[in-house]
């Protein structure tokens, strides 16, 4: 069974936290007054500015939603991903970590924002078939296949025909990406996974496969799929 103790989050959250100590919340205030955001996740990069996460913010997120629209993001950090959201009519934050999802509402304590603390893979009071679309970006590419496939059992129940999930998974296939996965921080943690194993998990589950990117990530793949 894999370790959803691991430290893993919690260390990246207590980084950040050192990074935005008395000094640096200042120049961070002085930052989002001149309208350049700085929060517990930018360090993975900036979908604003980097061309992949622009890529994947133009086309794999904002297209699927729109202000009538209920969201699940699956592991929301300190928000990269939930700010282009708040439009919608509904995010629900999940996260297994309570630290993480105080630092979400620290910058996103708005009414549209539920915050839920879940047990790793499950969607506490989200009603059955309510749900538009599930975002989850950083967070499977770290979750064991046991873990995968407990979420996609339970959000099966939330979604309607027209929903989509859209999910970024480790990619093992990508010998960059392995390089990477073994020698850097940022990538620590990396579950084994690949779009050949992905699509045969997603298909068992009764799912039909929308769209896959294999190429924008150099670490990692994304996927669209449904009911
Ligand atoms: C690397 S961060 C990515 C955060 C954010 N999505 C981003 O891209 O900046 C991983 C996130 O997944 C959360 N997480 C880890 N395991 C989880 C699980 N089993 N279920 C839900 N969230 C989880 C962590 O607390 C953290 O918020």
């Amino acid at each position: 069974m894999p370790d959803l103790n691991t430290p893993l989050h919690l260390d990246m959250l207590q980084r950040a936290r050192k990074r935005l100590t008395l000094t640096a919340r200042v120049k961070k205030a002085i930052k989002i007054l001149l309208g350049k955001e700085d929060f517990y996740g930018l360090e993975w990069g900036d979908p604003n500015k980097i061309d992949p996460l622009r890529y994947i913010k133009d086309h794999f997120l904002l297209p699927y939603f729109d202000s009538s629209s209920k969201i699940i993001e699956i592991g929301p950090g300190g928000g990269r991903w939930t700010r282009y959201m708040l439009k919608a009519s509904k995010v629900f934050a999940v996260d297994f970590y309570q630290p993480v999802l105080n630092e979400l509402a620290k910058n996103y304590n708005l009414p549209n924002i539920k915050f839920i603390k879940n047990n790793g893979s499950d969607f506490p009071n989200i009603k059955e078939n309510s749900i538009d679309l599930i975002f989850s970006f950083g967070t499977f590419v770290h979750l064991d296949i046991e873990i995968i496939q407990e979420y996609l059992n339970n959000i099966k129940p939330l979604l309607k025909s027209s929903s989509n999930v859209i999910i970024q998974y480790s990619d093992k296939t990508k010998p960059l990406g392995y390089e990477r996965i073994v020698n850097s921080r940022d990538n620590r943690g990396f579950s084994d996974n690949d779009p050949e194993k992905m699509r045969k998990l997603i298909q068992a589950h009764g799912y039909k496969i929308y769209e896959e990117d294999t190429k924008t990530m150099w670490h990692s793949s994304i996927i669209r799929f449904g009911l």
